[in-house]
């Protein structure tokens, strides 16, 4: 069976607390449960990973190789700041897709660079949670 590993980065966990304008009122736990039967539907296993870390977020990606088909990330802050992710995501060679809950290019100017463009295969930006399940939908394909 074909796996993805979906990583949620830092402040995720308050989904749903946090913002809500901005990244909705759906909890963390509900994305997961939608990725999960998403995950049956469309016949690949899904593995969920949240840290607040950076150093874990490197770690999970970097044993990600060999082990999983493709990546979903949403890196939250560290979108725009994390050498270390993207050098992470160059190394595993992983087929990665970058997912935020709301769209970074209609936000603040330091929010619309991320680190991680250039090396993920897209971005899916600004659909809320279903962000995450096109961006699960993407990787599916993307599975060797
Ligand atoms: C985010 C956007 C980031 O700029 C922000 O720091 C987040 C969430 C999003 O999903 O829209 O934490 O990645």
């Amino acid at each position: 069976m074909k796996r993805i590993l979906v990583i949620h980065g830092p402040n995720l966990n308050l989904l749903g607390k946090r913002e809500k304008n901005l990244y909705g009122e759906v909890t963390l736990e509900e994305i997961n449960k939608e990725l999960k039967a998403l995950g049956k539907m469309l016949k690949v296993l899904v593995d969920i990973f949240q840290s607040n870390s950076e150093g874990e977020l490197v770690t999970k990606i970097q044993k990600s190789m060999g082990k999983y088909g493709a990546l979903v990330i949403n890196p939250g802050a560290y979108t725009h700041t994390s050498i270390a992710l993207r050098d992470a995501i160059l190394a595993v060679e992983v087929p990665t897709v970058e997912v935020h809950l709301s769209n970074i290019y209609q936000r603040e100017e330091f929010r619309k660079k991320s680190m991680l463009a250039d090396v993920v295969v897209g971005q899916i930006t600004g659909f809320k949670v279903d962000s995450y399940l096109l961006g699960l939908r993407a990787a599916a394909k993307l599975v060797r």
